[in-house]
């Protein structure tokens, strides 16, 4: 499939075959394809400055607005944000910061967790089959089971950090249950670990609130974003205190450097779409566009549906059912991805503009392919 335009929920082709978006470049194009005040913040931007120096050596107005909005958005505790070029960056960053403020090595991640592809990123990616051929990775990292309460007794004095997705993504769109984050969050406090989420998935408003972690009663140390900020430009982000970020200016002087982290066009286009997300009634919205999927989505061949807001996975009893579902969606105009350890799971994750008709058409979609579909 040649990509030829992309517009509102829609994606064509070279053919202008029109294809229906429920994947949203997986979760990062939060308002769309093209959105108006995104394309009208780059058009702007561009006509004064592009890449000038590294931020931090300069004033440059979208980076400080930016980050000025995330603060306003956030808890007290996370008032300053490092911009960097990509989720991954700001995992490595978050993973340093931990190390840099506590003296400590250990990282504690969970099994199944995804939070990028570089070193670091990977090294508390919790799935060995994807990381094995790229060993050794960083050192005194161990996995706990997440939602496993007995599990959290293994945070002790000598953690630096335990990384967690709020929801977890690649294992299957998993919630936290029993107020898990908040006891992690607990043990954290009692040890002197920080708590690290990773929300790049399920940040600005996917799940119904700017952030995911508003839905748990939790606060972390460090907050990583990415994804869905950047409204369809490449961007990551790690939150912390002041007291914490601060840190990373000595010892060693200049603790993460990024030559284009803060890119003055990227923080235009990440200003306009959490202006968007934040003004509009997007985010109260997504609970409802949620129950619409659970309504339409009722089928013998789809068990459960996981996950939460617009970050849905629907599940069917095999791997090749799913397989022949997103296969034969595509030919049908409609765009849906896998998961990356689930492989029962079908990708639910449409733009949260997505209308309430597109929503049904696309479910009518999915259901009239498991229609067509012979189990035995
Ligand atoms: C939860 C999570 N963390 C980290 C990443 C890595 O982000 P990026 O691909 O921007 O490096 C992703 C990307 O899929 C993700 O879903």
């Amino acid at each position: 499939m040649e990509i030829s335009h992309a517009e509102g929920s829609y994606i064509y082709d070279a053919n202008n075959k029109a294809y229906l978006d429920f994947v949203a470049g997986v979760s990062a194009c939060t308002l769309g394809h093209k959105h108006p005040k995104v394309v009208t913040a780059l058009k702007t931007q561009i006509d004064s400055y592009l890449h000038v120096m590294v931020y931090g050596e300069y004033i440059q107005k979208p980076a400080v607005e930016l980050t000025k909005l995330l603060a306003k958005h956030l808890p007290k505790s996370l008032e300053k944000t490092y911009l960097t070029n990509s989720g991954t960056e700001a995992i490595e960053g978050a993973l340093k910061l931990a190390k840099r403020a506590t003296g400590r090595s250990q990282i504690i991640a969970a099994k199944k967790a995804y939070h990028g592809n570089t070193m670091g990123s990977m090294s508390v990616m919790g799935f060995e089959e994807r990381k094995q051929v790229f060993r050794p990775l960083v050192p005194d990292v161990s996995f706990i089971a997440f939602n496993n309460e007995a599990d959290i007794q293994h945070i002790t004095n000598k953690t630096a950090a335990v990384i967690l997705e709020t929801i977890q993504g690649g294992a299957g769109f998993i919630e936290p249950t029993n107020n898990y984050l908040q006891k992690v969050a607990t043990r954290c406090k009692e040890v002197g670990a920080l708590l690290i989420l990773d929300e790049i998935q399920p940040g600005f408003g996917r799940t119904g609130k700017l952030f995911g972690f508003e839905n748990y009663n939790c606060i972390p140390d460090i907050l990583v974003t990415g994804k869905g900020l950047g409204g369809g430009m490449p961007i990551g982000a790690f939150t912390a205190s002041g007291k914490l970020m601060d840190l990373l200016q000595d010892n060693p002087k200049l603790g993460h450097i990024t030559t284009f982290g803060g890119h003055p066009v990227i923080a235009a286009a990440a200003l306009a779409t959490l202006k968007e997300v934040t003004e509009s009634n997007l985010i109260t919205q997504t609970l409802e566009k949620e129950a619409l999927f659970r309504k339409h989505l009722v089928h013998p061949l789809i068990t459960e549906i996981r996950g939460k807001g617009l970050m849905l996975a629907a599940m069917t009893p095999s791997a090749d059912i799913t397989n022949q579902v997103i296969l034969r969606s595509q030919e049908a105009g409609l765009i849906l991805f896998w998961l990356l350890f689930e492989p029962k799971a079908i990708r639910i994750t449409p733009p949260l503009t997505i209308s309430n008709q597109e929503i049904i058409k696309g479910c009518g979609i999915i259901i009239a392919i498991l229609n067509s579909i012979e189990t035995n």
